[in-house]
This record gives C-alpha cells, sequence and structure tokens, in this order.
C-alpha cells in the first residue's frame, strides 16, 4: 500500500499537549502531513499523530536531501537555501498519494527554512485541492518562530482554506549530540 496512512487505536491521548488544542481533536478528521530533511520536524509529526489519533502522511522530495544540500550554517549556497531564494522554485515530489480529501483538517508540520516554509511545502500545496479545509501549521526550528511561513502557504491555496498558526518548536543539539526542545511557541 503505497499511501503512507497509519490507523491507530480509537482513543485520543489522555494527555493532549495544549498546542494542540487548535486541532480541535474530537470533532474533526485529521491528517499530519509533514516534510522533514533531517529527522526533528519528524518527531514531531509522529507526536501529534499519536496524541491526536490521526494519520501520518509523509511528504517525500523526489530527489532526497543530502546532508551537504541542508548545510544551510556553513553554506549560503547549499540546494535548500537556493530554492529558498528562488521564489518559483517547487521541488518535485516523490508521489502524490495524500487523500486530502477523507480530512477536514490538515496538520502541516516543516521546519522552518529562511524564516518560512520550505518550497516543497508550496508543491504539496499546489498539488491539491484544499478548499473547505482548514491547515494548522506546526514547525521545528532553530530559533526562529513561524515568521514569513503564514504568507507563504496562504499563497499556494484557495482563499476559502483556514490557515491557523499551531506552535513553533525551537529545537537544539545538546553535548551530546541528543536534540533537546528548548522551547515551544504556542501562537494560539
Ligand atoms: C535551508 C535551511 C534554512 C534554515 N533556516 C532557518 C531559519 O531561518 N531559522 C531557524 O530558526 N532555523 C532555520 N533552519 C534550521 C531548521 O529549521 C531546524 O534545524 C529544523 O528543526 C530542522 O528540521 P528537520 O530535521 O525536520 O529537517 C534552517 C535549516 C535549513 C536546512
Amino acid at each position: 500500500m503505497p499511501y503512507k496512512s497509519r490507523k491507530k487505536a480509537n482513543k485520543i491521548s489522555d494527555f493532549i499537549p495544549e498546542y494542540l488544542n487548535i486541532l480541535n481533536c474530537k470533532n474533526s478528521k485529521i491528517l499530519v502531513a509533514y516534510f522533514t530533511a533531517s529527522g526533528i520536524t519528524g518527531g514531531m509529526a509522529h507526536n501529534i499523530a499519536d496524541c491526536v489519533n490521526a494519520d501520518l502522511y509523509e511528504i517525500e522530495p523526489k530527489y532526497c536531501y543530502t546532508r551537504e544540500d541542508i548545510s544551510y550554517w556553513e553554506s549560503r549556497a547549499c540546494r535548500a537555501a537556493a530554492e529558498m531564494y528562488d521564489e518559483n522554485c517547487r521541488p518535485e515530489l516523490a508521489d502524490f498519494e495524500a487523500d486530502i480529501a477523507s480530512y477536514d483538517t490538515i496538520a502541516l508540520c516543516f521546519p522552518i527554512w529562511c524564516c518560512s516554509a520550505p518550497k516543497i511545502i508550496n508543491s504539496f500545496l499546489e498539488s491539491y485541492d484544499f478548499s473547505g479545509k482548514r491547515i494548522v501549521l506546526y514547525a521545528t526550528s532553530d530559533r526562529d518562530g513561524f515568521e514569513k511561513a503564514y504568507e507563504a502557504v496562504k499563497g499556494s491555496v484557495n482563499d476559502d482554506v483556514k490557515i491557523s498558526e499551531g506552535a513553533v518548536k525551537i529545537c537544539c543539539e545538546d553535548e551530546n549530540g541528543e536534540i533537546k526542545e528548548v522551547k515551544t511557541i504556542i501562537y494560539n
């Protein structure tokens, strides 16, 4: 089955973190759609899906990002940065298997790139019909909040799509190479 759906047991977690309240978990059918280049946002997306009993869909690029491709802090000329500086860049998707029609709320998770959403998020949004749906944004970053992400997302969907900012988890690597959450900025 190519579609990356993972059905959970019929029980919403007893503990729903505050930043997930906006998803209105009990009354909406939720898909957690996520892009992750180095895995941190993937962890966040899986946590959200576990907490709210949602299905998961990974937004994957046709051509995976290598370590060099995302070496943003070393080189502003890396592939990922170059994509962000190109207004019209729409990286190719690996598949078009997301069953968006079956959900009313999409928790859209991505890493903050150049104070915005990675361009593959625009590729994803422009490949499906989100009319009448709610999209709640979640992100991870090294230090920044959503900054320009809301506008970037808004520009790729119809006017009848309700977009809300959920939360940004700011993470850092400790001395043992473990990823630690520094703080979570909650927007609602
Ligand atoms: C091209 C690129 C640009 C980035 N720009 C920012 C930024 O503007 N602000 C920030 O706080 N972090 C920035 N980061 C760091 C990522 O947001 C952060 O490491 C994120 O948690 C990585 O998520 P991932 O492991 O799911 O890919 C950038 C990373 C890359 C690769």
